[in-house]
């Protein structure tokens, strides 16, 4: 098993260690310092060890994990020698494996991901770019691996990382619009989640019918679906998630220009 080392031990490493670990992960993991209170619970409750600083974690290394926010990312590699084999994980969104390889030596495999914080509930659906069987395999431990053969697929699968942010939005304006004296909070929340993951799950199993066909098969004339669903439609309710998506398409697009 490859020793895989986080520089950058944020949000995303949590998440993604707690994940992985709790997915039955049990090769070693290694920790930059920056950051220690996160390091340190990690090196406690984990089983990962911190390093003293960056460039050890880049030594003791087979697979480097580069998780710093992405303003950060370049010139913290830049700083960094690598040796010829290692494999430089990046989880950055925006910057593209050509701007990588830019700051890194010849011989270093590059590969991008990008678990969401699903990943510590077992469930992230995670995009990587290009395939490599040691990534695929450890996002498995914390959700399901999705390896695209196209940078342009990850960079336009990397916009529905963000909308997953946004579902988290609509659940909670769900709950504030169904929970008062006639349902309790805690059973409007249990009901929001519980119908968006049977949406989903029926959504993929279905995978050959397209999700407006199956809407249209509940919300038929005369139902109450089709009443609320025929309001939203009035209202362009649908239109603002498009144009959010197609404003981070052309962040993610113009990142790569900069
Ligand atoms: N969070 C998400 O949901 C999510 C989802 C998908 C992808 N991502 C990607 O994951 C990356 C990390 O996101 P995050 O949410 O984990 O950010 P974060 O919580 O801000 O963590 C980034 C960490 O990197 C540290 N850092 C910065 N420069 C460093 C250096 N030179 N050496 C070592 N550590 C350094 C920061 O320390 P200081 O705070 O001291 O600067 C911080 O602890 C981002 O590039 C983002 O695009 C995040």
């Amino acid at each position: 098993m490859k020793t895989i080392g986080f520089i950058g031990v944020g949000e995303l490493a949590l998440y993604t260690i707690r994940g992985v670990r709790r997915g039955g992960y049990r090769g070693p993991v290694l920790l930059s310092p920056r950051n220690r209170d996160k390091a340190a619970m990690l090196a406690e409750q984990y089983d990962c060890a911190v390093q003293v600083d960056n460039q050890s974690v880049v030594d003791n290394s087979e697979c480097v994990v580069i998780a710093t926010r992405p303003a950060d990312c370049m010139a913290t590699l830049a700083a960094l020698n690598f040796k010829p084999g290692q494999l430089l994980l990046s989880v950055v969104a925006g910057v593209e494996i050509e701007q990588l390889l830019s700051v890194l030596p010849d011989g270093i495999e590059v590969i991008r991901a990008m678990p969401v914080s699903s990943a510590e509930a077992g469930a992230s659906p995670t995009l990587i770019y290009p395939d490599n069987e040691f990534v695929r395999a450890f996002f498995e431990h914390c959700g399901n691996s999705i390896p695209v053969d196209n940078e342009a697929y990850f960079t336009q699968g990397s916009v529905l990382a963000c909308v997953y942010c946004w579902f988290f939005t609509l659940f909670d304006n769900l709950i504030e619009a169904t929970s008062g004296p006639d349902l309790p909070a805690p059973l409007s929340a249990e009901l929001v989640m519980g119908m968006a993951r049977g949406a989903a799950e029926l959504a993929l199993a279905k995978s050959e019918t397209p999700p407006a066909e199956i809407a249209a098969g509940i919300a038929t004339e005369g139902t109450f679906s089709k009443l609320g669903l025929d309001l939203l439609h009035q209202n362009r309710a649908f239109e603002p998630w498009r144009e959010a998506c197609e404003l981070l398409q052309k962040q993610l697009t113009a990142s790569k220009q900069e």
